[in-house]
């Protein structure tokens, strides 16, 4: 029912040869594959280069965007701007920019919005710390992302907005949620998302998951009942590895 989607965040990787490279390979992997989105989120800088190298089967997404679509915002990038060069989405509130950045719940809601005013769909993450799941928070913190990151929003369909978990401890250190784990968080932000939108359209939502996703666990991660997807960092960077994750079974 809900359309899986594995999404490869680059983060600040590849300069624009290599993007072009990778988004070619990712171009040929994601050829013919019409039960599932497959989508890039390269650095801005690489945008214009990913979007031809890549052909029309691949979604592609800012790392971040603004809320508003022009003015003295420096660093910033409008949704307009992503949407010229192809995006249709835009991740926000990534946990680099929450804990390196300073960006906060307030802050990334003004993100959502903005993306959401303009047409884009944000991915917007969400993820606990190590320190806050042993100290048993872990709901608590998610509930507060979610509701406070979403304040004020509504939505008309459920394909205008995606959600990604992705446990702090688990991004980048190899230490992969168990799939128990994964599937735990995701119905609990299921549940929650029903608390904020209709049922039916929380329901048709898509929850992914992030945090070392790799060629070895992809296909447990994906059958679990909630579990709607991956937002892959690390294994993303390699054609071979992504192509796997793609195909996952
Ligand atoms: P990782 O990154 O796959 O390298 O853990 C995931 C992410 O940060 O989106």
């Amino acid at each position: 029912m809900r359309r899986p989607l594995i999404a490869g965040n680059w983060k600040m990787h590849l300069t624009i040869p290599a993007a072009r490279a990778l988004a070619a390979a990712v171009g040929k992997a994601a050829a013919g594959v019409t039960d599932r989105d497959v989508l890039i989120a390269p650095p801005f800088t690489a945008l214009a280069a990913v979007r031809e190298a890549a052909g029309s089967g691949v979604l592609l997404a800012g790392q971040n965007v603004c809320w508003e679509e022009q003015g003295a915002f420096t660093g910033e990038i409008a949704p307009t701007m992503l949407k010229e060069l192809g995006c249709a989405m835009a991740i926000v509130g990534h946990s680099e920019r929450r804990q390196l950045f300073g960006e906060t719940n307030g802050l990334i809601n003004q993100r959502v919005a903005g993306a959401l005013k303009f047409g884009l769909i944000p991915i917007l993450c969400i993820g606990e710390t190590l320190r806050e799941r042993e100290a048993g928070t872990t709901f608590t913190v998610l509930e507060a992302q979610l509701k406070e990151g979403l304040a004020g929003v509504t939505l008309a369909s459920a394909d205008q907005l995606v959600v990604a978990y992705e446990p702090v401890w688990a991004i980048g250190t190899g230490k992969t949620a168990t799939a128990a784990q994964a599937q735990e968080v995701h119905a609990f932000v299921r549940q929650t998302l029903g608390s904020l939108f209709e049922k039916n359209i929380a329901g048709q939502m898509r929850i992914l998951y992030g945090g070392s996703v790799n060629p070895a666990n992809v296909d447990e991660l994906m059958r679990q009942a909630d579990v709607d997807g991956a937002l892959v960092g690390g294994a993303a960077l390699k054609a071979e590895s992504f192509e796997r994750i793609i195909h996952f079974q």
